[in-house]
């Protein structure tokens, strides 16, 4: 079994979710990719042992996280049985289900029937009791949110899960949502969407919907998948996500355009003694809303490079006009 750095609650910065009770890591680990079946498990093993040294008590998952689809969570069990035994209540766990797991009308989008099927799945293969927060992945047009969020307040209530959270939700439905879980008498813990400085809806009104309603905001793929990094300076390496035939992040996105900006950046990046995934992260954490920054990583040493990030997380004003200005085109 690991025996986890003692020190590794000194240099983390944990940040109050919303205006709950629960504490987030500033950095978060996620395991979308790099920790499926397809992957070395060994490696896997290492960054969330690394990780968890470092003080990042947050894993995040879903149902359908590998590849092959929940085969991450079979890690995340492996890696809770044999390295972090004994940690589990220095951990948040966290799994969605909202794409589609299994055939048939039953195993996809946002029905009561989906959601309880699909975590006592995720329970089952992490070989948990319960997660710490349990998200609704996407909206569903279909089914009446009421429904959607009823399941999450009655799986909240059968000690499934924690936290109840939300992902991908626009600002408008998040409004909604939080309407009914107050209604119940509960609240929505975080919501869960894309941003960086490639991808920044979040900024026309979800930030303050989140602030207004105490909501905490947990932001994913923060890098644009590895390209808010040095890793494509000089093209596609055969060791990166757009290289892997399982990445999700495609060559023809690795665009002419975007390494014009991206080696903008890395010049500024270095001028602030900072790696340019430093100063991504950094860039995601200057709201005070933004809780925890939920990074993916295919090597220890990506892990040691974002907690660093922290180090430097402000900004002057002429900073942020310069970065506005490299992403605009100027
Ligand atoms: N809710 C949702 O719908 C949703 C969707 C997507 C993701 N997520 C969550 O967000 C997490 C993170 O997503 P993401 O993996 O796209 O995040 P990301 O942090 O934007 O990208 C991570 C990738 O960037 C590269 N990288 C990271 N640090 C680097 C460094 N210092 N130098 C060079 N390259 C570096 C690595 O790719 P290489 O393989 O190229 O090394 C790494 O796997 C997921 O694991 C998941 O938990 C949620």
């Amino acid at each position: 079994m690991h025996q986890p750095d003692e020190k590794r609650y000194d240099k983390m910065k944990y940040n109050r979710c919303g205006k709950s009770g629960v504490k987030l890591p500033a950095i978060s680990l996620g395991l979308w990719q790099n920790f499926g079946g397809v992957d070395m498990l060994e490696n896997s093993r290492a960054m969330a042992r690394h990780a968890f040294d470092l003080g990042i008590t947050h894993f995040d998952l879903a149902n359908n996280y590998g590849p092959p689809p929940g085969s991450a969570e079979e890690s995340m069990g492996c890696i809770l049985k044999n390295d972090l035994r004994g940690y589990r209540d220095e951990l948040i766990i966290s799994s969605k289900a909202g794409y589609g797991m299994w055939p048939g009308p039953y195993g996809d989008w946002g029905s009561r029937k989906f959601l309880v099927a699909s975590l006592d799945q995720s329970l089952k293969r992490m070989g948990l009791d319960y997660v710490d927060i349990f998200y609704h992945h996407r909206p569903d047009p279909e089914t009446p949110l009421e429904e959607t969020m009823g399941a999450l307040y009655d799986i909240v209530h059968s000690g499934k899960a924690l936290y109840a959270g939300v992902s991908n939700y626009p600002a408008d439905l998040t409004k909604k949502a939080e309407a009914i879980m107050k209604s119940m008498g509960m609240h929505i813990l975080i919501h869960q969407p894309k941003y960086s400085m490639f991808e920044r809806w979040v900024e026309d009104g979800l930030l303050k919907e989140l602030r207004d309603n105490g909501i905490g905001c947990i932001v994913f793929s923060p890098l644009a998948q590895g390209l808010l990094t040095d890793k494509y300076l000089e093209g596609i390496p055969a060791d990166s996500r757009a290289a892997k035939p399982t990445g999700f992040l495609r060559p023809e996105q690795v665009t002419n355009e975007k390494i014009v900006k991206v080696r903008k950046l890395n010049d500024m990046a270095k001028g602030r003694e900072q790696k340019l995934a430093q100063m991504a992260l950094a860039w995601v954490l200057r709201h005070e809303e933004v809780t925890s920054a939920v990074i993916g990583a295919s090597k220890v040493d990506q892990i040691d490079d974002a907690v660093k990030a922290l180090e430097n997380v402000s900004f002057t004003d002429e900073e942020l006009k310069k970065i506005d200005g490299i992403l605009g085109g100027r």
